[in-house]
């Protein structure tokens, strides 16, 4: 179990209010909070005086200390063993377009590539974009009418041609999580590589990197600063030509690291990887990784109890109706609505009212929001929920949304 006042208060008050009120600081406006070590990590690097990477002063070591303590905290979330494989970037959009061009070169003109309907746009386009320069022809994974990936329809899209399966692991729209370990055996059997979204799942399963090819997250999803992270299988990175100035480093992980890095966010990655590693009940002086998975447990199993109380609220509300999967196994606490006959900018508009940020709209999640019919009537309001939320703000939630289905 988590417990929630200990995890409340490692994390500071926010300084915004509305009308006077405190914010739910649920998963839905585009990022988590920041507990208060991750700040201080971030700007404690700050205040000491940081410079470009060097062995020769302290400044310059420092930074190097810094991205090396980063790389091997990532490599613990991400269940690999070798830190090189975790390359550092701007966030995980630019990261996807950055390997999309280089995995482009090794295509051929009539290879194909297969992207789904679950997806954020950050892994459809990217690879829309390298398959109309190379001539490569698309093909699209469907979802079932409650969200899921359709694994049938996998089996029709892949072929000997195919390069590459994009996948995201869970949908940033609807909570759906996807059984990667099987999409990714499925892709391997007709030799295509397999790239992995983590940027919706990593605030609520730990990642395992053990099937993926490639596998990327952003910081900000959580509870870390606005850094992206990308994990790619060494042979790939060491063989695939990277686009990079020059004179920077020709071996991995630098020579996919375009430019200077944040270091005060990569002190804030390492900082969320052990306040994340924290939420164990194991010592501190257990393995990471072991730690992690263990906080992971707890949180899933908390994080299914805001999902429960969420869904009974919901279904006890005339008049709105739940899109993705009507139960807590599957998912994430994640959840798109729609509320008849409000547009689902009007909701989110009444509900930041009362200090409750919510998303609405496709959210990038173009190809959900098509499938479901729900593009041209505004998209959905999305909900979501993190490990550090309470009952009591599911509740402020849901009473938020009965006001306004009766106003
Ligand atoms: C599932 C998913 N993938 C990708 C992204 C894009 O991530 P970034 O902002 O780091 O580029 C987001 C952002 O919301 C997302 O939710």
């Amino acid at each position: 179990m988590l417990d929630i006042s200990t995890i409340r208060s490692q994390f500071p008050a926010l300084s915004r209010t509305v009308d006077g009120r405190p914010v739910s600081w649920l998963d839905g406006p585009g990022g988590t909070q920041v507990p208060t070590a991750v700040i201080d990590a971030m700007s404690s690097t700050l205040h000491s005086g940081v410079s470009n990477l060097s062995p020769l002063f302290a400044a310059g070591r420092d930074a190097l200390g810094v991205t090396q303590a980063a790389r091997e905290a990532m490599a613990d979330l991400l269940g690999t063993d070798d830190p090189r494989t975790v390359v550092f970037g701007q966030n995980m959009t630019s990261l996807t377009f950055s390997m999309s061009r280089a995995l482009a070169q090794t295509w051929r003109p009539g290879d194909e590539i297969v992207v789904t309907r679950l997806d954020h746009d950050a892994n459809v386009s990217p690879w829309l974009l390298a398959a109309r320069d190379r001539g490569l022809e698309v093909r699209r994974v469907d979802i079932t009418d409650d969200g899921r990936l359709d694994l049938d329809d996998l089996d029709r899209k892949l072929s000997d041609r195919t390069k590459l399966v994009a996948v995201t692991a869970a949908s940033n729209a609807l909570g759906t999580i996807v059984d990667v370990a099987e999409v990714a055996r499925r892709a391997h059997s007709v030799g295509s590589l397999v790239y992995v979204d983590g940027v919706h799942a990593t605030p609520h399963r730990l990642p395992d990197v053990a099937h993926a090819d490639f596998y990327v997250c952003s910081a900000y999803k959580f509870f870390g600063p606005h850094t992206g992270i990308l994990y790619g299988r060494f042979e790939l990175l060491e063989t695939l030509e990277a686009y990079k100035v020059r004179p920077a480093p020709a071996d991995v992980p630098g020579k996919w690291e375009t430019g200077t890095q944040s270091f005060e966010s990569l002190a804030g990655v390492r900082a969320a990887v052990d306040y994340l590693a924290g939420l164990s009940g194991l010592p501190a002086d257990a393995p990471r990784r072991t730690r992690l998975d263990d906080a992971y447990r707890r949180i899933a199993d908390h994080e299914q109890t805001l999902a429960k109380r969420f869904l009974d609220g919901v279904h006890e509300i005339d008049g709105i109706r739940l899109w993705g999967i009507d139960g807590v196994d599957g998912r994430v606490a994640t959840f798109a609505v729609t509320i008849d006959g409000m547009h689902p900018d009007t909701v989110a508009e009444a509900l930041g009212q009362e200090g409750i940020f919510v998303w609405s709209g496709h959210y990038y999640a173009l190809e959900v929001m098509g499938r479901l019919g729900l593009l041209d009537r505004g998209g959905a309001v999305r909900i979501g929920f993190v490990h550090y939320n309470t009952i009591e703000e599911v509740d402020r939630v849901l009473d938020a949304l009965g006001r306004l289905r009766n106003s």
